[in-house]
């Protein structure tokens, strides 16, 4: 790789032993997938903030990054975390959890970093432009951005999201390079599609199709999609795809620049069924767990809840996960005291995913189709995938 006399310097060490590491992670990276050099980035999102997740050995590799004098050269926010960082005990989470989160936390603290712990980080400040090249690792996210957004990223890891905030760069190689962002498959929708289960339906149907070929999907037949939408959709094809971008005929702002591939493939209601129907293995009378807000939830889905759960009672142990500062938007609208008073509980911060909670309940039901999946893999849960209004009936019956 050709560096700069800037990027040499932070190679050699001489702006401090963080910034080297920093710098040799992203030189062994470049190096694996052939760049020639590195880019400027100016965006970072870091996942692997859950202690469920990194453990010791993650929290010692961010210690000594922040003891090495580390220091963010870009603004850069986190993934969701283990807990709610100040309601963590209203959802169960034991205190010795909650000490080692604090303790990842404050080791990115240390490095300037944002705490703000979200896979949502454009709906809360962390919004790059259209050809903006940035450094995330949330798979939702990464899809969101480069698909909806146009920025343009590949699906960083937790370690080299941080080496390029801590250097400003990222080696130039996969979704930064123009060539790389080309549609191979066209997948033509020949039925309606609406709301967050369909999305994620969808998300489904082609991710199934495209895992392992990195092949980027080119998707026609949708004629709208809101912002809601397409983060499920995100969400749901880098599940089942792997999928780091889409483009969607006069939606995404790629889409027109590109030519639709002339291989194709129909998706029909009936995909989208068999799919959906593939992520509920559970009992509908077995359901002790509710969960809305994977990719989190925007502020129109929290008011959108208030209005069903107004002046109901929930039944089941319901959490609603969202950015810090969309809870807080909601607590000034007066939603969340609606939602409260439902006795459903906010969990900001984290997620049903990264949250300690494996083996705590039996069934969940959700509208979200990667929730469907890890709450399965991860947290051994069985599943009920639900239309939004569907999960919201089943909490308060
Ligand atoms: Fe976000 Fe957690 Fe889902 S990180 S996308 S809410 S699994």
């Amino acid at each position: 790789m050709h560096l700069t006399p800037e990027e040499n310097d932070m190679l050699s060490g001489s702006q401090g032993r963080a910034t080297q590491k920093a710098m040799q992670i992203l030189v062994a990276l470049g190096e694996i997938y052939a760049a020639t050099r590195c880019i400027p980035v100016s965006s970072v999102q870091v996942a692997g903030v859950s202690y469920d997740n990194l453990g010791e050995a993650g929290l010692a590799f961010l210690s000594e990054m922040a003891d090495g004098g580390g220091r963010v050269r870009v603004p850069t926010t986190l993934n969701p975390a283990g807990m709610d960082i100040e309601n963590w005990r209203a959802l169960g989470i034991p205190p010795d959890f909650a000490e080692n989160q604090r303790r990842v936390l404050r080791a990115f603290s240390r490095m300037g970093v944002t705490i703000t712990c979200t896979c949502t980080p454009y709906l809360v400040g962390n919004l790059p432009s259209f050809g903006e090249h940035i450094a995330w690792s949330e798979s939702s996210a990464v899809c969101y951005a480069n698909s909806v957004l146009g920025a343009r990223t590949n699906r960083e890891g937790g370690p080299s999201a941080l080496a390029s905030a801590l250097t400003g760069r990222t080696p130039e190689y996969g979704f930064h390079l123009p060539q790389m962002r080309l549609p191979e498959l066209t997948f033509e929708v020949q039925a309606h599609v609406s709301g967050t289960y369909d999305f994620g339906a969808l998300g489904k149907v082609i991710g199934e199709h495209i895992q392992g070929t990195k092949a980027v999907p080119y998707i026609s037949g949708v004629q709208a999609a809101s912002l809601e939408e397409l983060k499920s959709l995100s969400a749901s094809l880098a599940t089942f795809g792997g999928a780091a971008l889409f483009h969607m005929a006069g939606i995404t702002p790629e889409a027109g620049m590109v030519t639709p591939p002339d291989k194709r493939r129909h998706v029909t209601r009936s995909d989208l069924d068999v799919e959906a129907q593939s992520l509920t293995d559970g009992d509908e009378g077995e359901i002790d767990f509710v969960s809305l807000g994977c990719p989190h939830l925007s502020i129109t889905e929290i008011e959108h809840l208030a209005r069903l759960l107004e002046g109901k009672l929930v039944k089941k142990e319901f959490w609603i996960t969202t950015a810090r500062a969309t809870k807080n938007d909601s607590d000034q609208l007066g939603y969340t005291a609606i939602i409260e008073a439902a006795g459903a509980k906010f969990a900001a911060d984290t997620c049903c995913v990264v949250a300690p909670i494996q083996g705590r309940f039996t069934v969940m039901a959700t509208d979200s189709a990667k929730a469907c999946y890890y709450a399965s893999g991860k947290n051994r849960f069985k599943t009920s995938f639900l239309p939004f209004e569907e999960v919201v009936r089943q909490a308060i019956e």
